[in-house]
């Protein structure tokens, strides 16, 4: 069920500019839950097994084993863009609140219980932050976090699929001055190029005009670097990526064997994306709701893209969302960018 009225109140209201303490009570969460009927798992898993080439989208990975294994792989040595990204806000962040100013409505794309976002609020001091996410635990995981942390912040979590049109409750009651949409971890590389831009379109709807973007963007880079992130030693990505099976398994009732899928990531340089794909070791058959799904030896599942951009490239492909670039930050070894942009 949709609704748009918030449903659950977690905490108590501390005093909005009370201080930071070890006694004050977390901060107030309301939920709203804007999850469409559309969004469906069974629809999305039914449609894309039947594709010719099967695929499955993304979103469907952070079910809470999934944002679990991708907490992990953000840990990972080859994994560099969460703490390049990190670094490249630690360093910019005076610069960057100063170019946001007082009284903003944080609005983030993604779970925010980050350390990124910890920063931004500590420093940026909004006015409202409004966590959009599909993932329902990952959601109130990260929420509660930040109530706990900043019993003064007014949250208001938002359960939604931001890959679709959205249509936000209104916040009243909080005055704000700017609205201030944040994207970290370069997850706009998981949608191909013309998606991000209707993608950003959406969220220049989100900003308004004069509103503001403040986006993570992975950039190109070697085939050997990219490669290692997407299949790292540990397997971290490989159990990642398979456990979109499990999830399967669990909640649609599948019955696929997981050691007959093989993990499988490389760098199409033409595309300018990583691929990742389950790689069916067998010729076999699965059902999922009672549906039956045929795989050949070496037929894989294409399960995420992840598209990396020059800063150019990226700076072309907002402006044709409507934002125009206002400041672009990097790491010494070009791994990562962070870009902030005006909606015009
Ligand atoms: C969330 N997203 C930006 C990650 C990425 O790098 O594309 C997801 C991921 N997939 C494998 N490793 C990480």
């Amino acid at each position: 069920m949709s609704s748009t009225h918030p449903q659950r109140i977690t905490g108590e209201p501390a005093g909005p500019a009370a201080p930071p303490s070890r006694f004050a009570l977390p901060g107030i969460v309301r939920f709203y839950d804007c999850l469409t009927e559309a969004s469906s798992f069974l629809d999305d898993v039914l449609r894309g097994l039947s594709a010719p080439q099967k695929v499955l989208p993304p979103k469907h990975f952070y079910d809470a084993q999934g944002s679990q294994l991708f907490e992990e792989i953000c840990e990972l040595p080859e994994y560099y863009p969460t703490r390049t990204e990190m670094a490249i806000m630690r360093e910019h962040l005076p610069e960057i609140v100063q170019m946001l100013g007082p009284d903003m409505e944080l609005i983030e794309l993604g779970s925010g219980a980050s350390v990124k976002t910890r920063l931004l609020i500590e420093q940026g001091r909004p006015a409202l932050y409004v966590p959009i996410e599909i993932a329902d635990s990952a959601l109130r995981g990260a929420s509660a976090k930040l109530a706990e942390r900043f019993p003064w912040l007014h949250i208001c979590a938002v359960r939604a699929d931001f890959s679709r049109p959205l249509r936000m409750p209104s916040f009243t009651g909080v005055p704000v001055k700017l609205k201030v949409v944040y994207f970290p971890g370069s997850t706009i590389g998981n949608f191909t190029p013309e998606d991000a831009v209707a993608l950003l379109h959406n969220v220049r709807g989100l900003a308004g005009t004069g509103g503001r973007l403040l986006i993570g963007v992975d950039l190109k880079k070697d085939r050997r670097t990219l490669e290692s992130a997407y299949d790292d030693a540990a397997g971290v990505t490989a159990r990642f990526n398979l456990n979109l099976l499990a999830r399967i398994n669990r909640e649609l009732g599948g019955d696929f064997q997981l050691k007959r899928f093989r993990h499988k990531a490389f760098y199409d340089e033409r595309l300018g994306r990583v691929e990742m794909h389950l790689e069916s070791v067998y010729s076999q058959f699965v059902h999922v709701a009672g549906q039956r799904f045929d795989f050949k030896p070496g037929e894989t599942i294409h399960t995420e893209n992840s598209c990396k951009y020059t800063v150019p490239e990226f700076q072309a492909l907002a402006r044709r969302a409507g934002f125009e670039p206002q400041q672009v930050w990097t790491d010494a070894r070009n791994l990562f960018s962070v870009h902030l942009m005006i909606a015009v």
